[in-house]
């Protein structure tokens, strides 16, 4: 079995930071989830999810980050690495920002310092799967290079497999 290093998990671009979670950010985790459509979850609910998040990068060594605006300081999102479809190999990429944050480029910055992050952890290669009707994040991974492998059905709809290599 290979072994990888830690994922590092204070990153920072031009205009983020991206750092480890504190259940202090239960409130903001929640009031993103809630953009999904899906009603809001508990804040306690949440508090305990970070829990849950922190335990689990114990013992992969991969994280989803939350995403801070440096000027501003205010939560906007997460972004990061997870097992989700695919294997602590070849994990995934995976972000989500609020509405407010959308369409400033701020996924294509916060997902270019997690893929730099992913190389420093040995891996090779890293995976994303999206809803095919899912256009802004697929534009996201093709100005990353990701590219197209397969699509697979599931019960919500057609899901698009991308890869990247990593240096
Ligand atoms: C996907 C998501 C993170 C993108 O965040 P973002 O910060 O707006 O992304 P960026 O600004 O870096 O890039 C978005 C790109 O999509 C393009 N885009 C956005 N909406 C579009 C649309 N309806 N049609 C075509 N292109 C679109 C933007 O123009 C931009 O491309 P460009 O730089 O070539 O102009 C954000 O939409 C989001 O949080 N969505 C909800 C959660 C989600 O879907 N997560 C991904 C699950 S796989």
């Amino acid at each position: 079995m290979t072994t990888y290093e830690t994922m590092p998990f204070h990153l920072e671009t031009e205009r983020l930071i991206l750092r480890p979670w504190d259940v202090s950010d239960a409130a903001e985790f929640s009031a993103l989830l809630s953009e999904r459509g899906n009603g809001t979850p508990e804040v306690e609910r949440i508090r305990s999810s970070i829990e849950e998040l922190l335990a689990a990068t114990a013992t992969t060594g991969i994280a989803l980050l939350p995403i801070q605006r440096r000027a501003e300081g205010d939560f906007i999102g997460y972004c990061g690495l997870i097992i989700g479809r695919a294997t602590l190999e070849e994990p995934e990429i995976a972000y989500e920002l609020f509405r407010r944050a959308h369409g400033r480029g701020y996924a294509t910055e916060a997902a270019g310092a997690v893929l730099g992050a992913a190389a420093a952890t040995g891996r090779k290669r890293l995976w994303s799967t999206v809803g095919s009707w899912n256009t802004p994040s697929l534009r996201v991974l093709e100005k990353l290079g990701f590219e197209r492998d397969h699509v697979s059905m599931e019960e919500n709809g057609e899901v698009v497999w991308l890869t990247r290599s990593l240096p």
